[in-house]
């Protein structure tokens, strides 16, 4: 499974990236906002941070604006996917921008013929948003679940972006339903790692050190 950070903290990206643990980037006008930096510069520091695809959305709700937008963004660097909201407009936009081969990331899908329209407009990423959906009582793992089936009759090569992502129990069910790519908060990222039995078998074996005076260096 691919992990994508879902940041535009450059510290946060560096540290996770350092670990082999960044596939790739996705930046919202949200996480702009909270980073307080312009959405080129940071977007670009990014870029020259991490190889793989980095998202970052378009602002306008108009196709041809869109599409202008777009091709301002492609021009950061060729690791760009220019993200579009899941609209008729966003779906023009996504098919203009992929047809001039263009990585296009199609956001805020909550159904599965939203990604099914998705796919044949020519997405690369479709961005699901479980936590979204969670929070107003619908499972967003039926949703990955739908699309991963949908995906998969038909042979559609669009990947599956699990988005929105709250828990780490929310990345295991997006590995085992198939999910091509995750994205993430760094500190769900971070959390994956802890286990109460590590943190107590870790203090046993302390203690063993300890009392026996073992030492290795
Ligand atoms: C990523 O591409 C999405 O914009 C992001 O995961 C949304 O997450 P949120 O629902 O927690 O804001």
């Amino acid at each position: 499974m691919k992990f994508f950070v879902d940041t535009a903290e450059i510290d946060a990206i560096a540290e996770l990236n350092d670990l082999g643990m960044v596939d790739g980037v996705t930046t919202n006008p949200s996480l702009i906002k909270k980073s307080g930096r312009d959405i080129i510069e940071v977007t670009k520091e990014i870029c020259d941070l991490v190889s793989g695809p980095v998202s970052a959305e378009v602002t306008a709700t108009d196709a041809d604006e869109m599409i202008a937008e777009g091709r301002k963004l492609v021009e950061i660097a060729e690791n760009i996917a220019v993200k579009v909201p899941l609209t008729w407009d966003g779906l023009k936009a996504c098919k203009a921008l992929s047809d001039d081969g263009h990585m296009v990331n199609v956001t805020l899908c909550f159904s599965a013929n939203q990604a099914l329209l998705a796919a044949k407009a020519g997405a690369t990423f479709i961005s699901p948003f479980i936590g979204r959906l969670d929070d107003i009582n619908i499972d967003g793992m039926d949703l990955i679940g739908d699309i991963r089936a949908i995906y998969d009759n038909y042979g559609y090569e669009t990947q599956i972006l699990a988005a929105s992502i709250r828990t780490v129990n929310h990345v295991t069910q997006s590995a085992l339903i198939g999910a091509d790519v995750m994205t993430a908060p760094p500190n769900v990222i971070k959390a994956m790692v802890n286990h109460p039995l590590t943190d107590k078998g870790l203090d046993a074996f302390l203690a063993d050190i300890k009392a026996a005076g073992i030492k290795i260096l």
